[in-house]
């Protein structure tokens, strides 16, 4: 698909990415740094190449209940939403405390860091391209409600991930999906009524069907 999703998708990447670089590079220093003692100790272990098992032992399996941990991520037909349920004033209360010091009391932005995450403007057409005074919000540009929880409770508060509960991040979500005009403020939002949101930039996207040939890149 050709959306803002893949945007988002890439710069989120380029962080964890980094993250994984050097999550990488201390496992190997580690390992080598266990090598090296195992051949300084002559402890029978072949020098070069591992152990004759091929295994290493290292690590150990992950339990259910860590994959479960990690299993968190919410599609855009709502696969992966929990159970539970939020409200827009819930969420005005917790963006006020954990949000507003980087996107604004208001979720205006504050310079090209933190982005903008209110504004409707433009209603029609799609010209981010062309002018630059419109900035891609949840309102203008963001395709799908359920992709909004998933981003949020993933990725927000930016120093702390993860920390949200459900309660939380639907209450947070429902906030900013009313602050942008698209429920109203008495709205309930769980994974049913989430769902059911259709927002204003869907029809801004279409889904990229190509399969190969040599105009795809
Ligand atoms: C410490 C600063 C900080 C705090 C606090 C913070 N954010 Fe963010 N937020 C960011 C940054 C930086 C980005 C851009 C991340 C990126 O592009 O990879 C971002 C991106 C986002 C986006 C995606 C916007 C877009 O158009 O791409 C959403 C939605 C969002 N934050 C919601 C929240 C919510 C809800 C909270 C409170 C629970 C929160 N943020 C708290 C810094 C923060």
């Amino acid at each position: 698909m050709s959306t803002r999703r893949g945007v988002r998708g890439v710069r989120g990447v380029r962080g964890v990415a980094g993250l994984r670089w050097t999550a990488s590079a201390v496992l190997l220093l580690t390992v080598g740094a266990a090598g090296c003692g195992a051949g300084d100790a002559g402890g029978g272990r072949p020098a070069r190449g591992g152990p004759p098992d091929g295994q290493f032992g290292l690590g150990q399996p992950a339990s259910a209940q860590q994959v479960a941990a990690w299993d968190i991520d919410v599609d855009t037909l709502g696969h992966g939403l929990p159970a539970g349920s939020g409200t827009p004033a819930r969420g005005a209360a917790l963006f006020a405390q954990k949000c507003a010091l980087c996107h604004g009391a208001n979720g205006e932005g504050a310079g090209n860091l933190y982005p903008k995450l209110i504004g409707r403007e433009p209603r029609t057409g799609f010209p981010f391209g062309q002018d630059p005074k419109y900035v891609a919000t949840i309102g203008n540009y963001w395709p799908y409600a359920t992709t909004l929880y998933d981003y949020v409770h993933r990725a927000m508060p930016f120093v702390a991930p993860g920390s949200l509960t459900p309660d939380e991040t639907y209450s947070l979500v429902a906030f900013l999906l009313w602050r942008n005009e698209i429920i109203p403020e008495t709205a309930v939002i769980d994974a049913r009524t989430l769902l059911a949101v259709r927002m204003p930039a869907h029809d801004r996207f279409v889904r990229d069907d190509r399969r190969g040939g040599p105009e795809f890149r």
